[in-house]
């Protein structure tokens, strides 16, 4: 029986939301990691739909789009075997402790998250209460599952505090019910920049769509992706203080191709930023072209998917029914 605890690896959560596509930010800063953590760790995994709706959504695009955000995970190498991987809104203890745990975060916290106050500014004709109550919802996908860990890009970092917070606060009342985890944000990666502005994070709700490059675009737009990119009006290809654009090219290159920055600045040295960035953008497209077939396989067979998702939600489910049923006896709900 899958339970919390249940081996001494250590537990990984983490989640991904399904609008839009997934991007090379999605894949540097969190995907990759949670690939290869699966041998050392105990990982659960999941396309938080309910997260999405905090933005309206149309619905045949959310179903769809949550369809191929999953299928997607496995073409980047989440083993649905191995790992729990899951689609948030087929596993109810997710809503159900948010409800509980809303009750244990200050109004004042929430209001204080970055995400929230950015958010609030680019929907402003829909600040509903999902959008300020998101980061709680977060906090119960965490700590139902007993997580010690939680990859993510350094985006989420304020959201990982606050649900370290409300288990603590929670803890100290009812004793220890939550394990407390820690964030784990990748050394290089955490904040993949936009190529059109390389001060603004890589992001799926960018108005300009050259400046994300998304793990389905063709090779053909990803090198022009690139090439399009902004820089600066030097030509030397270094990893240096002020030069947002080259930094971020560098690091997406030695990302996707196991170089060094010593190695790239040697390879680049003298050439000049036209041959780098067709560079950048073939290793990228290079890299991507394997995730793209086994995604296109796994679109043609989604009676397997389906069988995947509808199997990890009861993997999932019962895992996280064990916390919840302890955080109800705890708070004092009147067993049925
Ligand atoms: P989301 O869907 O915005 O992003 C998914 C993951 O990708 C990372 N990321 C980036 N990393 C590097 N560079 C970027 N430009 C970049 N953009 C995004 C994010 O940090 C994230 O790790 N709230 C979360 C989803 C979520 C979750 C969770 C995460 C729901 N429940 C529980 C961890 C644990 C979100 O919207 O991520």
């Amino acid at each position: 029986m899958e339970s919390p605890k249940t081996d001494k690896k250590k537990i990984a959560f983490s989640g991904i939301q399904a609008t839009g596509s997934v991007h090379i930010g999605n894949y540097l800063g969190a995907i990759k990691n949670w690939v290869d953590m699966q041998e050392a760790h105990r990982c659960i995994y999941s396309i938080v739909d309910m997260h999405a709706i905090t933005v309206r959504q149309d619905p045949k695009a959310l179903r769809e789009n949550t369809l191929r955000a999953y299928a997607l995970g496995i073409a980047c190498g989440i083993d649905p075997e191995k790992s729990i991987f899951f689609i948030q809104s087929h596993v109810h203890t997710h809503a159900e402790l948010t409800w509980v745990l809303n009750c244990f975060t200050p109004y004042g916290e929430l209001g204080r998250m970055t995400q929230f106050k950015d958010k609030s500014q680019t929907n402003a004709d829909n600040i509903n209460a999902g959008l300020f109550d998101y980061p709680v919802l977060m906090a119960s996908d965490i700590l139902l599952y007993q997580a010690a860990l939680v990859p993510v890009g350094a985006d989420q970092k304020q959201h990982i505090e606050l649900t370290r917070n409300t288990a603590i606060r929670f803890n100290s009342v009812y004793g220890n019910v939550f394990e407390i985890p820690e964030p784990l944000i990748p050394e290089t990666g955490a904040r993949v920049m936009s190529l059109q502005d390389p001060t603004k994070k890589m992001s799926k709700s960018d108005d300009n769509p050259k400046s994300c490059v998304a793990l389905l675009d063709s090779r053909d737009a990803i090198i022009k992706k690139f090439r399009s990119a902004v820089t600066d009006s030097e030509a030397e290809v270094v990893m240096r203080e002020g030069k947002d654009g080259i930094n971020n090219l560098i690091t997406i290159y030695g990302l996707m191709t196991g170089r060094s920055v010593a190695e790239t600045e040697a390879e680049f040295g003298g050439r000049g930023y036209g041959d780098f960035k067709t560079a950048v953008g073939e290793a990228v497209a290079d890299k991507l072209r394997p995730i793209q077939e086994k995604f296109d396989d796994l679109m043609k067979d989604k009676g397997y998917v389906e069988s995947c998702y509808r199997k990890n939600a009861d993997r999932a489910l019962q895992f996280s029914g064990r916390t919840l049923e302890k955080v109800y006896k705890k708070v004092g709900f009147l067993a049925r």
